[in-house]
């Protein structure tokens, strides 16, 4: 990966978008690194949760690079958009949790890459937006969905309609995210809350994120349905014995194995 930098610290893996000179802006290269990021951190069993980030200290992700669509035709700019969507899609259907720590400007596709994140955590100096109709184009790796459906489509439809960006303290009243840290807290906050999630049941962890976004998707009656058979599969796996017998005989669980 040629703009992605990635670590491993125990069982999390911390990625962070590496373009720092154009405010890790998302062409075509770096969208190919993110695929090759989420086909690495599946291929590993040991990881349980993903944090992405962006490299520097101005930007998580100023959006899709202006520069490489200036000049893109009609059929070219709905791939362009595809390939943003395809590879955010299966960031946002990884199997194991995925936390976005926005440290700075996360505009147009930056915005809508924290957006396919599972969780948004920000540094007070974060920027979020979709300036995209100030460009000429509408948002077009999932804005107008992700925004309406995480803030609602009344204040989706003020940010994109206006373009206007919000800072963070905003993005926390709106619900865009769940919590602002003073920029150097905000990567310790973040592997705290990934350890967290990660001491978890790795198998239930993973079927909570499958029943909450697929039943986004359902009617109430489908999505019950769907969380009975998530709920029941997890009695097939060793952690549900370890876990319930540890409580039932008063002491600490061993940690979960992932079976
Ligand atoms: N694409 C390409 N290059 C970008 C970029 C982007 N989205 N954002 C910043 N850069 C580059 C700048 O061109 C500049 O490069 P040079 O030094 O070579 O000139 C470098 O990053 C630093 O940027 P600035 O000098 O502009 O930094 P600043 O602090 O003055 O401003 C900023 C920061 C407010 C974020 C400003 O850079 C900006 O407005 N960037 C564009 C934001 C934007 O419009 N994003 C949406 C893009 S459209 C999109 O994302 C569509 C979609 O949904 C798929």
């Amino acid at each position: 990966m040629t703009h992605i930098l990635l670590e491993k610290k125990g069982q999390i893996a911390i990625a962070a978008i590496n373009r720092p000179k154009a405010l890790n802006a998302l062409n075509s290269e770096v969208l190919e690194d993110l695929n090759t990021l989420i086909d690495t951190v599946e291929a590993d069993p040991e990881i349980r949760a993903l944090i992405l980030t962006g490299s520097g200290e101005k930007a998580f992700v100023a959006g899709a690079d202006i520069g490489e669509m200036s000049t893109l035709t009609k059929a070219e700019g709905e791939a362009f958009g595809k390939k943003g969507n395809d590879v955010f899609r299966r960031l946002e259907t990884m199997p194991i949790p995925v936390i976005a720590a926005v440290n700075g400007y996360a505009l147009g596709g930056g915005c809508e890459l924290s957006m396919a994140c599972d969780i948004r955590i920000c540094s007070d100096s974060a920027v979020f937006g979709q300036p995209e109709t100030g460009l000429g184009i509408t948002p077009g790796f999932g804005g107008t969905q992700r925004l309406a459906r995480l803030v609602g489509p009344g204040m989706a439809k003020q940010m994109i309609f206006s373009a206007r960006n919000i800072k963070a303290d905003e993005a926390l009243r709106v619900g865009l995210v769940n919590a602002v840290y003073p920029a150097e807290e905000l990567m310790p906050a973040a592997e705290k809350l990934a350890e967290t999630i990660a001491k978890n049941a790795p198998i239930a962890v993973r079927a909570c994120k499958r029943a909450i976004n697929e039943g986004l998707e359902l009617s109430m009656d489908e999505a019950i349905v769907l969380e009975e058979k998530l709920f029941g599969g997890c009695f097939e796996s060793e952690d549900q014995k370890e876990g319930m017998c540890a409580f039932l005989e008063k002491r600490k669980h061993e940690p979960y194995q992932n079976r």
